[in-house]
C-alpha cells in the first residue's frame, strides 16, 4: 500500500485526480490537504473521502507544521501537489496571495519531503532517499509564456511567463528543479495545457459561459476572442499524472496536450450552440433557466440562446496570445495519448454543469456573486 499526500484535490483538477486515483489504484490511500478556499468545495469529494482509504486535512500548504506532523503521522511515499491559486484575472488583482501560495506553498511541501524522506548521504555528499518516494509538481503551459501563429511549446522551450499567475507558477518550477539538482530529489513536473470538465470552479470560460446562459446574462469575450488555448479533457490530464508519477523517470517533466487548439469566439460558439442543441433534444433541461419565457408553441422559448448573448469586452491586461502543447515526449516515453475528443468532452461537459446545476449553484454563493461584478461590472 502506498500512501499519497494529494494537495487540491478540492478544486478542480485535484477532485477529478482524485476519484481516477482511487478508482484505479487499489492499493493506494490518499490524504487530502486543501485549504477550502473559494475555488475548493468539499461536497465535490464527499463521495470519496467516506472511504477508509480517503482522508482530508483542512489546512493550508505554506503551514510547515502541519505539513511535517502529516508526514509523521502517515509516512507519504507520493506528494502530488495541485493546491494553488490558479486563476490569472485574479492574479492580475492580487499578485501577492499568488507568489505566497504557489511559490511558498511548493517550497514548504518540498522541504517537508525533503526532511521525511532523506536517508543518508551518497560519497559525493548528495542526499539519499527513501526508496520509491516522488513529489509531483502540477504545472502549466502558461510557464512557456505566448506563441504566434505557428510552433509548439517543448520541453526545451525557454520559460517566458506574463500573469503574475504564470510568474508564480514557473517560480515553483524553478524551485522543484533546484531540488531535483541539487539535493537529488526524485521530483517529476508535468505542464499541462487548459482542462475542462466536470467541477470546473464558474468563474473560468467553459464554466462561466454555461453558467451564464442559464442566467440570461451576456457572455464576455475579452478583447476580439481571437486568443488561442489548447483544450484538454481533465481526466486525460489526470491519466497522464497518473502515468508520471507511476512510470516517468525521477527528475523528468513532460508536456500534457491533446493538439486541441480553438479560439475563445470559437468555444463559446460551441457552447451556445450545444446548450441549445441539448435543451431541443431533451426540454426538461429548460427548467434550469433563471428567466423562463413561454413561446407561441407554450413551450419555454430557447430562440435567443444564441450568438447575439456574445459581448466583446475590455481585454485581459497582458493577456497571452497563443498557447499549443507538443505532448511528443509523453507520448513516446510513457504512451500516453489523450481518450476524449474535444467533440464528445464538451458536449459530455456542458451536459454535466446542466445535470449538476446545484453543484454550480452551491460553489457560487454571494463571493462569487461579488467577484463577478468586480470583475465585469464595468468592463
Ligand atoms: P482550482 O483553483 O480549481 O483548485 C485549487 C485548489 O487548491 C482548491 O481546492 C483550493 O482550495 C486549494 N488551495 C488553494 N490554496 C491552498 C493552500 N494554500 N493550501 C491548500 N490548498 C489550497 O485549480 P485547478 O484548476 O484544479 O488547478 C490545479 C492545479 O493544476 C494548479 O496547480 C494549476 O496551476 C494547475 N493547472 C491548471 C490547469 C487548468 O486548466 N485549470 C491547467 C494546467 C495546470
Ligand atoms: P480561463 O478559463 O480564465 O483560462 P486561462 O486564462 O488560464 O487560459 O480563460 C481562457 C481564455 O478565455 C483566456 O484567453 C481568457 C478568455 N476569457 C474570456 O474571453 N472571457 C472570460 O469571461 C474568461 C473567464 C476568459
Amino acid at each position: 500500500m502506498k500512501t499519497y499526500l494529494v494537495t487540491g484535490a478540492a478544486g478542480f483538477i485535484g477532485a477529478n485526480y482524485l476519484k481516477y486515483i482511487l478508482a484505479r489504484h487499489s492499493d493506494v490511500r490518499v490524504v487530502v490537504l486543501d485549504l477550502l478556499t473559494y475555488a475548493g468545495y468539499l461536497g465535490t469529494i464527499a463521495s470519496d473521502i467516506d472511504n477508509d482509504r480517503c482522508f482530508f486535512v483542512k489546512g493550508d500548504i505554506c503551514d510547515r507544521g502541519l505539513i511535517d506532523s502529516l508526514f509523521a503521522e502517515y509516512r507519504f511515499d507520493v506528494v502530488v501537489n495541485f493546491a494553488a491559486e490558479s486563476h490569472v484575472d485574479r492574479s492580475i488583482d492580487n499578485p501577492q496571495l499568488f507568489l505566497q501560495t504557489n511559490i511558498l506553498g511548493t517550497q514548504c511541501l518540498l522541504d517537508a519531503a525533503r526532511t521525511a524522506w532523506v536517508m543518508g548521504r551518497d560519497e559525493q555528499g548528495y542526499p539519499t532517499w527513501r526508496a520509491g518516494v516522488r513529489f509531483h509538481q502540477v504545472s502549466t503551459d502558461e510557464v512557456y509564456g505566448s506563441l504566434g501563429p505557428t510552433g509548439y511549446f517543448t520541453e526545451q522551450t525557454p520559460l517566458c511567463p506574463h500573469s503574475p499567475y504564470s510568474a508564480s507558477k514557473t517560480s515553483a518550477d524553478h524551485i522543484v528543479c533546484a531540488y531535483r539538482d541539487t539535493y537529488h530529489m526524485p521530483v517529476s513536473i508535468t505542464r499541462c495545457s487548459n482542462n475542462y470538465g466536470p467541477y470546473q470552479f464558474p468563474e473560468k470560460l467553459i464554466p462561466l459561459v454555461i453558467n451564464n446562459i442559464l442566467e440570461s446574462k451576456k457572455l464576455p469575450v475579452y478583447g476580439k476572442g481571437e486568443n488561442v488555448r489548447d483544450w484538454l479533457y481533465v481526466d486525460d490530464h489526470c491519466k497522464a499524472i497518473d502515468m508520471v508519477v507511476t512510470q516517468g523517470a525521477p527528475g523528468c517533466i513532460y508536456n500534457v496536450g491533446g493538439h486541441n487548439e480553438r479560439q475563445n469566439i470559437t468555444i463559446v460558439k460551441i457552447i451556445i450552440d450545444t446548450v441549445r442543441q441539448l435543451m431541443t433534444d431533451e426540454p426538461a433541461y429548460r427548467s434550469l433557466l433563471k428567466k423562463p419565457v413561454k413561446g407561441a408553441d407554450g413551450q419555454t422559448d430557447i430562440s435567443w440562446i444564441n450568438y447575439d448573448l456574445i459581448t466583446f469586452v475590455k481585454d485581459r491586461l497582458g493577456h497571452d496570445q497563443r498557447y499549443g502543447i507538443d505532448p511528443t515526449k509523453i507520448g513516446e516515453e510513457l504512451g500516453w495519448q489523450p481518450d476524449t475528443p474535444f467533440e464528445v468532452g464538451i458536449v459530455k461537459t456542458v451536459r454535466w454543469y446542466l445535470d449538476h446545476h446545484d453543484w454550480v449553484e452551491a460553489v457560487s454563493g454571494s463571493d462569487y456573486q461579488l467577484y463577478y461584478e468586480k470583475m465585469y461590472g464595468g468592463r
